[in-house]
């Protein structure tokens, strides 16, 4: 993915370039450019030929669209419209955000789409959408090979209320501001990413007679009816429950190159101080992470602790990389929240790849899972309540742990207050955080050998609040679990990746020695990728891959009589070959099978996606349970 900084900016592949430069190869049939260097090892079928191109390709991320009720928006507000051109160096693009007098708080449902499309050939960029600097949705652009592609990110932002309210007198009379960043350059490519953002607000029933309906886009017939109510989306169920009150940025509050803050290392703690409001009652850390640079591959990065100076593979002449990264420090990496320097929660990040990782071909049309809207961490900080409104200000700080440069990272503190009260008091009365440890083996020669990484970590706390909900008792318990096994094999050429990484988090909540709620999230990320790589001639490499990667998660909560579920399982099988020369795909081909289920206590949603050579053959969905469940066996 390209970074924030400058540098090369190289053409996709197009087939045209290739038959040029292949030409120029005096009678070498294309085929034997590829074919490995040691003969009769490694024997690859010919490539087909790269899909047609057609101006008007939807990159898609087949994700659940948010539902919505059966009726339409009360309204739709067009906040920012944007051509991204050459816009390395500038700060984002800032546009005035009222909520709309026609329809006011409180919403139903908020939901966020950001359309965008690329005149031309571009690489992957980096973007952010920031509210009043608050991050609300971390994208990634697609990597268009072919001119026209567009895609759309819908987004259920209902859990930022706090911030879509606009300001009332009391706050001042300025707007709000949405920014946007999207850091493009046209000193190799005339692409422009012309981007239109915009928020449709519902009020009234999520879900009438029982049917909801997905957002439709314009001109699409299918994905109407999505059957029985699904009564909320994935994202405002858990550890939030409802929108907070207030939503505190912990970004960095100068902007010119972006709210986040830009981590270079593993000692580097960034954050903000804070005062919180001294009848807050409940809050809840929202953290944003990305990876990039020598980190864009971390989940590969073999840890080396023999060898020369345990560093980094040296890259092979046109290397691109993928397991030769500056430093071989292991592929974990762990996201770190403080506050006054005191550990208070933590997250695996999930490995996101983006649309110009490891074969392009894999993620057009068909996005990787999370790459046009990652994951965010939530962490409940309710039982640092009691210390955080002792009307001090507070540090809160973000660290990647065994990171290199550089990831980009930005946190939200959801805050709930008391509007009864303000002498709400509380203390933390439990913090049993044991060190991570992990056990690390590597045994490498040159460039052949292997690696693990495992561990796993309990960590508890729990404190009061009291307020004049009662006196209410938070208890979190938090397990993560992590494998990471890494080897090579013939000269570096045969690599394999295993990641698997579990996270459960247990929320009990109790009034006088009562349970009166419980929540529990529990997400599973596994991924193996095995790739088999060979001298392409003329300084490219040749790597064919095959890759699975799913993110599972559930969430239950049980509270005050009611109780909700929800489970999401997002797979994806990727299988292709592609040719690399400089960081940059010349030729390839892949196949990508993606998966997407989410089933809660009211309904079920399937969709199967199936491309094969850049060309979308399966697109079903369907609401139907029983297709779920046979997916799932
Ligand atoms: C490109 O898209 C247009 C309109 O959607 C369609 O008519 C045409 O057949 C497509 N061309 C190819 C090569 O797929
Ligand atoms: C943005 O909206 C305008 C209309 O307001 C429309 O003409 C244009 O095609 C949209 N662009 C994208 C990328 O969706
Ligand atoms: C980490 O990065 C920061 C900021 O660039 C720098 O000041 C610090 O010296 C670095 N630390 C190490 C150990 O490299
Ligand atoms: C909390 O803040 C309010 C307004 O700032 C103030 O009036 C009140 O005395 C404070 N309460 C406590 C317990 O500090
Ligand atoms: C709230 O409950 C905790 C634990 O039960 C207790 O230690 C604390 O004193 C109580 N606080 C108040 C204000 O009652």
């Amino acid at each position: 993915m390209m970074s924030l900084t400058h540098h090369h900016l190289l053409f996709p592949c197009c087939l045209l370039l290739l038959l040029v430069r292949l030409s120029g190869a005096s009678g070498v049939s294309p085929w034997q450019l590829i074919t490995p260097s040691v003969p009769g090892r490694l024997v690859f079928p010919p490539p087909p030929s790269v899909p047609a191109e057609n101006a008007t390709l939807e990159y898609m991320d087949p994700t659940l669209p948010p539902l919505l009720p059966a009726h339409n928006p009360k309204c739709s507000l067009l906040v920012l419209q944007y051509n991204f051109a050459d816009t390395v160096g500038a700060p984002p693009v800032a546009a005035n955000y009222t909520p709309p007098p026609d329809c006011p708080a409180p919403w139903s449902r908020v939901v966020l789409e950001l359309s965008a499309s690329a005149s031309g050939l571009q690489k992957d960029r980096i973007a952010a959408l920031w509210l009043d600097g608050a991050e609300i949705l971390p994208p990634t652009t697609p990597y268009p090979m072919a001119p026209g592609v567009f895609w759309r990110v819908r987004k259920d932002v209902t859990r930022y209320t706090a911030l879509l309210r606009g300001r009332s007198p009391y706050e001042g009379d300025q707007p709000c501001v949405l920014s946007m960043m999207l850091e493009n350059s046209n000193a190799k490519y005339p692409g422009v990413y012309s981007v239109n953002v915009s928020l449709h607000f519902y009020r009234g029933a999520l879900c009438s007679g029982g049917r909801c309906i997905g957002l439709k886009p314009a001109g699409e017939t299918k994905r109407a009816e999505l059957g029985p109510a699904l009564s909320a989306h994935p994202t405002i169920k858990g550890i939030y429950r409802e929108p907070a009150d207030m939503i505190i940025p912990i970004s960095n509050g100068d902007g010119r190159k972006g709210f986040w803050f830009r981590l270079e290392n593993e000692t580097e703690v960034q954050g903000t101080t804070v005062r919180l409001p001294n009848n807050t009652y409940r809050a809840v850390l929202e953290v944003y992470v990305s990876h990039h640079g020598d980190d864009e591959y971390w989940y590969a990065n073999p840890l080396r602790t023999n060898g020369p100076e345990a560093e980094g593979l040296q890259p092979q002449q046109g290397g691109d990389n993928r397991l030769e990264s500056s430093k071989a420090n292991g592929g974990f990496r762990q996201v770190v929240a403080t506050v006054d320097g005191r550990y208070v929660g933590s997250a695996i990040p999930f490995p996101v790849i983006y649309p110009g990782s490891v074969n392009p071909f894999f993620w057009a049309p068909v996005a990787a899972i999370g790459a046009y809207d990652h994951p965010s961490y939530d962490l409940d900080l309710t039982p640092f309540v009691g210390h955080l409104i002792d009307g001090a200000p507070h540090v809160f700080g973000l660290a990647v742990r065994d990171s290199q440069p550089f990831w980009l990272v930005s946190a939200n503190l959801h805050v709930w207050v008391d509007a009864w009260s303000d002498t709400v008091e509380g203390a933390l009365v439990r913090y049993k955080v044991p060190p991570f440890r992990l056990s690390r083996q590597a045994d490498w020669t040159e460039r052949e050998g292997k690696s693990e990484i495992e561990g796993q970590v309990i960590i508890r706390f729990s404190g009061w609040v009291s307020s004049s909900k009662g006196n209410i008792t938070t208890s979190v318990r938090h397990k993560i679990k992590f494998k990471s096994h890494i080897e090579a094999e013939e000269k570096g050429e045969m690599t394999s990746v295993e990641l698997e990484s579990k996270a459960r988090t247990n929320i009990r909540i109790e009034r006088e020695d009562q349970v009166i709620g419980r929540v529990a999230v529990e997400t599973e990320t596994p991924l193996t990728m095995a790739t088999m790589s060979s001298n392409g001639g003329g300084g490219s490499r040749f790597h064919k891959t095959k890759l699975a990667h799913a993110l599972m998660e559930t969430r239950s909560v049980a509270e005050n009589k009611g109780t909700s579920f929800s489970a999401v399982a997002d797979r994806q099988d990727s299988e292709g070959a592609v040719l690399m020369e400089e960081g940059v795909a010349m030729w390839g081909n892949g196949d990508t099978k993606s998966v997407y289920k989410y089933r809660d206590d009211k309904g079920c949603y399937l969709r199967t996606v199936n491309v094969v050579g850049g060309k979308v053959k399966e697109d079903e969905d369907t609401a139907s349970c029983a297709a779920a469940a046979v997916a799932e066996s």
